[in-house]
């Protein structure tokens, strides 16, 4: 006796009809009535009596007929149990530095929510050096950052580089000669640089832009976070340099302008455990490579 007899037996026995239950089974009658005979067969009772019509259970039939029901109820019980169970399982745990929201981030993770709504995501903004340490405590499985951090254990994968823009109060005298401008323009401006801690980190990266070229600006200011400096530069307190898909984040009295500076970018980079190749991964990364292909963003492809 198995669980497709029973299922054929009650439908049988609601119906009252071999030919009404096979419709409602979508399967042929001989089968059906094959089944049932094979379930009569293996119990050695009489289930249904075939010569009323309506077809009416026998007393044995009744009685299968109540334990089959709610047998049927505890196996769809069970089934969606376990697939709820399955479903908290699958997770996702992501990390990410602020930047990244502006750029392709949330479109990344609505399309992977979409097409796997089984895999619970959380999200936790942390900076690059601190997602290594919540990669090897298991608090993350991925990380998207900025900073290339080295560490035996983490795999980085370079997503793509990003140019940089220097972001001004919309009021400032430099807008007008927008064309061309170079990093040698700006160090008479305050640079507001975020964050101030941990670092190392994106602040040192832009301070390190400048004295590469050997150059220093004239005042640095040091700030918690990202909105903290547009804030600031919004207020008229000096500059910023951020990524270019901060152009998303609009205000009217902060204006973003490119740099003629070929070596003023900032790279993507996602950072997973060595040797670890989860599909839940991989399709996170597939997920990035179809968004880059839909904006016709440049990158070399990786494998997980
Ligand atoms: C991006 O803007 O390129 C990006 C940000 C976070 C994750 C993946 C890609």
């Amino acid at each position: 006796m198995d669980i497709r007899q029973l299922r054929y037996f009650v439908a049988v026995a609601e119906e009252q009809n071999f030919t009404r239950a096979a419709k409602r089974l979508f399967i042929a009658q001989p089968p059906l009535s094959r089944q049932i005979q094979l379930l009569e067969d293996e119990l050695g009772v009489i289930l249904f009596d075939r010569t009323s019509r309506p077809l009416q259970l026998t007393e044995a039939g009744k009685f299968l007929f109540s334990h089959a029901k709610k047998m049927l109820a505890k196996t769809a019980e069970i089934k969606t149990m376990t697939q709820r169970v399955g479903k908290i399982e699958r997770s996702l745990s992501i990390g990410f530095v602020a930047t990244t929201l502006y750029g392709l981030l949330p479109r990344i993770i609505r399309q992977f929510r979409e097409q796997h709504q089984s895999v619970e995501i959380t999200l936790h903004e942390m900076t690059s050096s601190q997602q290594i340490e919540a990669l090897k405590s298991g608090k993350i499985d991925v990380g998207f950052g900025r900073l290339r951090v080295e560490d035996p254990s983490i795999r980085r994968i370079l997503l793509r580089e990003e140019s940089l823009m220097v972001a001004l109060p919309s009021a400032h005298y430099l807008i007008k000669n927008a064309q061309n401008l170079t990093l040698k323009d700006l160090i008479e401006q305050p640079l507001l640089v975020f964050p101030k801690q941990p670092r190392p980190s994106f602040a040192d990266q832009v301070l390190a832009l400048f004295h590469d070229r050997g150059l220093s600006p004239n005042k640095v200011i040091e700030v918690r976070e990202l909105q903290i400096a547009i804030g600031l530069v919004a207020a008229g307190e000096g500059m910023t340099i951020v990524p270019s898909s901060m152009r998303a984040f609009i205000r009217q009295d902060v204006t973003y302008l490119e740099l003629d500076e070929k070596r003023a970018i900032s790279p993507v980079i996602m950072s997973i455990r060595l040797g670890e190749q989860s599909d839940d991964l991989k399709v996170l990364l597939q997920n990035v490579y179809q968004v880059y292909d839909a904006e016709q963003i440049h990158y070399i492809r990786e494998e997980l």
